[in-house]
């Protein structure tokens, strides 16, 4: 198609709602982190529209590091195994960190990842998920910052994709049963 949008059976939430979220989630993470430096890193690669957005709407100093981690194998289901693809180049022993995601779709990624950087010696590590999938959950993540619950859909834009597009849409939508079946 050469339109995207027309891929799309609703859009889920919008462009703007989303910058209004980012914004209320910046609010609460420059009070929460009041004279302390903070990491926060990205994981590649469905998280970089809200890393871009998130810390461009915080006034205040952040470092940046990015992973790139697999956990989906040869199948579309996550797996739970976990691989590291890219790893960070900061050291984070003693440091505060803000892991920064797209989506919680099962959990397994962003439990595996969380454990993972706390056994590294940082001084905490937490969580801001943009969108997070409550019935697809298979582990429980302790996550403290969270932008939308949206329902078990295949959604895609703005960082989430399928089959590698719709990253670039602006809005969040359903993807058409139409493109995939
Ligand atoms: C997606 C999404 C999260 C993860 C969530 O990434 O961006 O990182 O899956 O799934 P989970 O909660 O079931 O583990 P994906 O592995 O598709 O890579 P991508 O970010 O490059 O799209
Ligand atoms: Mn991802
Ligand atoms: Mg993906």
């Amino acid at each position: 198609a050469s339109d995207i949008q027309d891929d799309l059976t609703e859009v889920l939430v919008t462009e703007a709602e989303i910058h209004a979220k980012l914004d209320e989630l910046a609010d609460r993470i420059e009070a929460d982190y009041v004279g302390e430096e903070l990491l926060v890193v990205g994981v590649l690669r469905g998280a970089v529209m809200v890393m871009a957005d998130l810390v461009r709407a915080l006034d205040r100093h952040v470092e940046m590091d990015w992973m790139a981690v697999s956990s989906y194998g040869a199948g579309t289901k996550s797996s739970g195994v976990v691989k590291i693809l890219k790893d960070l180049d900061t050291d984070i022993s003693g440091r505060h960190v803000l892991i920064v995601e797209d989506i919680i779709d099962s959990g397994l990624t962003l439990d595996w990842l969380q454990r993972n950087l706390v056994g590294r010696g940082a001084a905490s590590v937490e969580i801001c998920a943009l969108f997070r999938k409550p019935d697809a959950a298979k582990v429980e993540v302790d996550v403290r910052y969270v932008g939308f619950d949206i329902p078990n859909a295949f959604v895609v834009g703005y960082g989430l994709d399928y089959a590698e597009k719709y990253r670039n849409l602006r809005d969040v939508g359903v993807l058409a049963p139409h493109v995939y079946s």
